[in-house]
């Protein structure tokens, strides 16, 4: 069965037709070509393909397309504004929190909802944030670091 929605996605409103069956994760990668959400379990265990769903961070493989009608949704490509990096992606970058990068589009999405509410996350609320983002390898203490030196230079 098609569906007919209308999002935002990064700021842009958008219209497109779906099947009952596509994932989120499916629809951006796919149709939209925003490929900063990875497919990595697809059971909602790993956090790759993490994206703010009206403020909240979901796991796009978990979310049908045609349940986003209406919806605010935020990548990691609408992060970054007038060719300027985030402070969060600069940061990254800067303290080595992407190695392979796999996790890096999630990690970043958590670490964007975790700022938006608490402005000085504690060490403890950064963990807590990334629950749902796993890492194979094993970069936890640089994605730490790299949420921590960002949150100082918030925008
Ligand atoms: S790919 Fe969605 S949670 Fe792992
Ligand atoms: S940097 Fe490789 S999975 Fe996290």
């Amino acid at each position: 069965m098609k569906h007919e929605i209308r999002f935002i996605i990064n700021g842009e409103s958008r219209s497109l037709t779906v099947l009952s069956q596509q994932t989120l994760l499916e629809v951006l990668r796919e149709d939209l070509g925003l490929t900063s959400p990875k497919h990595g379990c697809s059971t909602g265990e790993c956090g790759a393909c993490s994206v703010l769903l009206n403020g909240e961070v979901v796991n796009s493989c978990m979310v049908l397309a045609a349940e986003v009608d209406g919806a605010d949704i935020l990548t990691v490509e609408g992060l970054a504004t007038d060719d300027e990096l985030h402070p969060l992606q600069k940061s990254f970058i800067d303290h080595h929190g992407v190695q392979c990068g796999y996790c890096a589009s999630g990690m970043l999405i958590s670490a964007k909802a975790l700022l938006n509410r608490t402005s000085r996350p504690h060490e403890e609320e950064i963990r807590e944030a990334l629950v749902g983002n796993l890492c194979r390898c094993g970069a936890y203490a640089d994605i730490i670091k790299s949420i921590q030196v960002a949150s100082r230079a918030r925008r």
